[in-house]
């Protein structure tokens, strides 16, 4: 069966519709977990800028699910922000706009990065997860299993989050 998207690379004229695709799931997924204050208060021009930014400056890398009608997810990765072991990229951000949930595209944005990753040189790949979202479940579906928590500051209030570690991109390609 095809599949109702496409993936490919984001690039800046995109920052307008990933500013929208991110505070729309936040706000969907976050209530009840992060403030209200801070969820109310997101802005999706400022979302908008801080992506085209991050675009501009260059090292982070942007993946986008497309629909007939356009841009209805994506995901970024690069680098990652904390000490691991070398060969480790982290995946930043994966959000796909509620209406297109549940289609394969969260799955096919995960692999799409991972090739990626591993075209780049890579052997594994993290992402940091609120425990109390409970898509983290979807990270546990496709493989990846909690290697480190910590604590993070959001709105007002500190949360708990897990790290899910890839440590074979191949596997991971092959779902
Ligand atoms: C979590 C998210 C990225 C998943 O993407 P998606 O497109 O909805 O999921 P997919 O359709 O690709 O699902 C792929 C597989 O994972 C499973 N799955 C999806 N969500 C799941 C969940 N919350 N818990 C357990 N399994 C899940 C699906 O059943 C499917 O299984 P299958 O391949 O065996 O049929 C997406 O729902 C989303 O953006 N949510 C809001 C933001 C968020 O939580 N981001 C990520 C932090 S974990």
């Amino acid at each position: 069966m095809n599949q109702p998207f496409r993936i490919r690379p984001a690039d800046s004229e995109d920052t307008l519709i990933i500013g929208e695709i991110l505070v729309e799931t936040w706000r969907a997924t976050f209530r009840g977990i992060i403030d209200d204050a801070y969820l109310d208060g997101m802005s999706e021009d400022d979302q908008a800028i801080r992506h085209a930014r991050r675009m501009q400056a260059g090292g982070v890398f942007y993946q986008a699910g497309v629909d007939a009608d356009g841009l209805i997810g994506f995901a970024n990765y690069g680098p990652a922000r904390h000490p691991v072991p070398p060969g480790i990229m982290e995946l930043y951000a994966l959000y796909i706009r509620p209406a297109a949930q549940g289609t394969g595209l969260g799955k096919a944005l995960v692999k799409a990065v991972a090739s990626d990753c591993l075209a780049r040189g890579a052997n594994g790949l993290f992402a940091w997860v609120l425990a109390e979202n409970a898509n983290r479940g979807f990270y546990e579906h496709i493989g990846a299993t909690v290697a480190a928590q910590g604590r993070v500051r959001v709105g007002r209030q500190d949360h708990e989050q897990l790290a899910y570690l890839w440590e074979d991109l191949p596997q991971l390609i092959a779902l």
